[in-house]
């Protein structure tokens, strides 16, 4: 078994030589796909500490000429690592932001700037306080501004941002939505600072920060896409498998505007900064076959062959040479000889995965099954991202467990509290307070 670990950590390994090319003509070669240039790095820590190093050399060039650095920023989980290895800068390597002036790209409406979901506190918080830049020097939307104000406030904000030649460098996150900054499906490339309508995918995002979706306001103050747009430089951070499928949208399809992000496909100087999770969907990463040679083992092949099924929506056993040659897997042709080869060799590679002993099977020739024989008891432990996601997905796999006497465990990983708003609570609460009365059922529940 430790041979078999071993070997698949080996195949992961493997993996990297997908993401990671290893000189510029690889790499233009892996990238066929993708219109912006986008390097990925092995941990989301790493690329938020490269992210930083670029602010600050940029800072530190600009001083050295006496010359002010305009930094666009954002706010959100994305750019917390940034954040944190400038104030690490600043503190432990004399790092001085005197000659910095910022502008953050956007702001919830309506806001007190002073509570802890406003972007203002947010930028106190995680950077402006740790650091020596001037009061003055930092500009960060109102989320107070009057209704009536709002028109003129951002046109100001727009005017400010030219007023010192424009940003140096803007950072960004991206939102699922494909924003932005605040920038929602339907924004138009030469878009303003203005106040905007925030998608339904985004307010459920930010429910948790604000304590359930109710509470989180309905617009945001933004700077626009043309405002991003007039950067010198753009750089855009992106961590985790849930923004995967947005960033294969934007790096890998058209310029549209159900995709605000896929607009900075025109930037002459822009660039996508993703950990592997968030690159996981594209093209270099997920089908690497199409751009490219493959060192194929069973880890790739099984990849490969279980995708070309997906995408002809036929059965494995049913692949045809013709499927493999015009979907970019010949080489798995050649080196089994047919179709016939790679499909057997694929379906019972498949079928090896499929048991009735979830836990072994004990005195059995475990060679060809996903888990050992022995010891025929195991401790089980199963990790649940949200409560109910085990029995959902593996509720009968759990009870064979049990039933073949393994001690078995579930670690929640989240309360899910936050999953049901109050008023839906309270709601269901009281149709089963009314349920109660009509039905005259018992008084337990009418206590409820
Ligand atoms: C924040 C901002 C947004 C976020 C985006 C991703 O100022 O403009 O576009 O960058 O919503 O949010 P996180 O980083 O929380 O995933």
């Amino acid at each position: 078994m430790e041979n078999q670990i071993l070997q698949f950590r080996g195949e992961l390994d493997e993996a990297k030589l997908y993401y990671q090319p290893s000189d510029e003509f690889d790499k233009t070669v892996k990238t066929r796909y993708e219109k912006m240039p986008a390097d990925i790095f092995a941990t989301a820590e790493k690329g938020a500490k490269w992210v930083a190093h670029e602010i600050a050399n940029l800072i530190k060039a600009k001083a050295e000429n006496n010359d002010s650095c305009v930094l666009g920023l954002a706010t959100g989980a994305t750019p917390l690592g940034v954040y944190a290895e400038l104030v690490r800068m600043h503190k432990e390597e004399g790092l001085s932001f005197k000659n910095v002036i910022t502008f953050n790209l956007d702001e919830y409406y309506p806001m007190n700037n002073k509570s802890a979901q406003s972007y203002n506190y947010y930028m106190d918080d995680v950077l402006f306080n740790h650091i020596d830049i001037p009061r003055e020097q930092i500009n960060v939307p109102d989320g107070e501004v009057s209704k009536e104000g709002i028109f003129n406030y951002c046109s100001e904000y727009e005017a400010k941002i030219d007023s010192f030649g424009g940003l140096d460098m803007q950072i960004l996150g991206i939102g699922r939505t494909g924003h932005i900054g605040f920038n929602e499906p339907g924004s138009q490339l030469d878009s303003k600072t203005r106040l905007i309508m925030l998608d339904a995918l985004t307010r459920r995002d930010a429910a948790k920060d604000f304590n359930g979706l109710n509470k989180v306001p309905k617009a945001a103050i933004t700077m626009g896409v043309g405002t991003i747009f007039k950067a010198k430089r753009v750089i855009l951070m992106a961590w985790g498998e849930g923004k995967a499928p947005i960033v294969k949208k934007a790096l890998e399809e058209g310029q549209s505007d159900s995709v605000p992000a896929s607009y900075l496909q025109r930037h002459n100087d822009v660039q996508f900064v993703l950990d592997v999770p968030a690159a996981n969907e594209l093209t270099r990463v997920k089908q690497p076959w199409l751009v490219g040679s493959v060192e194929w083992d069973r880890y790739w092949i099984r990849k490969a062959v279980v995708w070309l099924c997906n995408k002809l929506e036929k059965p494995v056993l049913k692949l045809t040479n013709r499927d493999y040659n015009d979907n970019g897997l010949s080489e798995l042709l050649a080196w089994y000889g047919s179709a016939y080869e790679v499909n057997i060799k694929v379906f019972n590679d498949l079928q090896h995965t499929i048991t009735g002993w979830p836990g072994g099977k004990p005195n059995a020739d475990d060679s060809n099954r996903p888990e050992r024989a022995e010891p025929g008891q195991k401790k089980v432990l199963v990790f649940s991202p949200h409560p109910d996601d085990d029995v959902i997905s593996m509720g009968g796999t759990l009870k064979r467990l049990v039933d073949q006497s393994h001690e078995v465990h579930v670690a929640y990983q989240t309360s899910g509290n936050i999953a049901v708003a109050d008023d839906e609570a309270i709601r269901y609460l009281s149709f089963v307070k009314s349920f109660a009365q009509t039905h005259d059922t018992n008084e337990a529940i009418c206590q409820v």
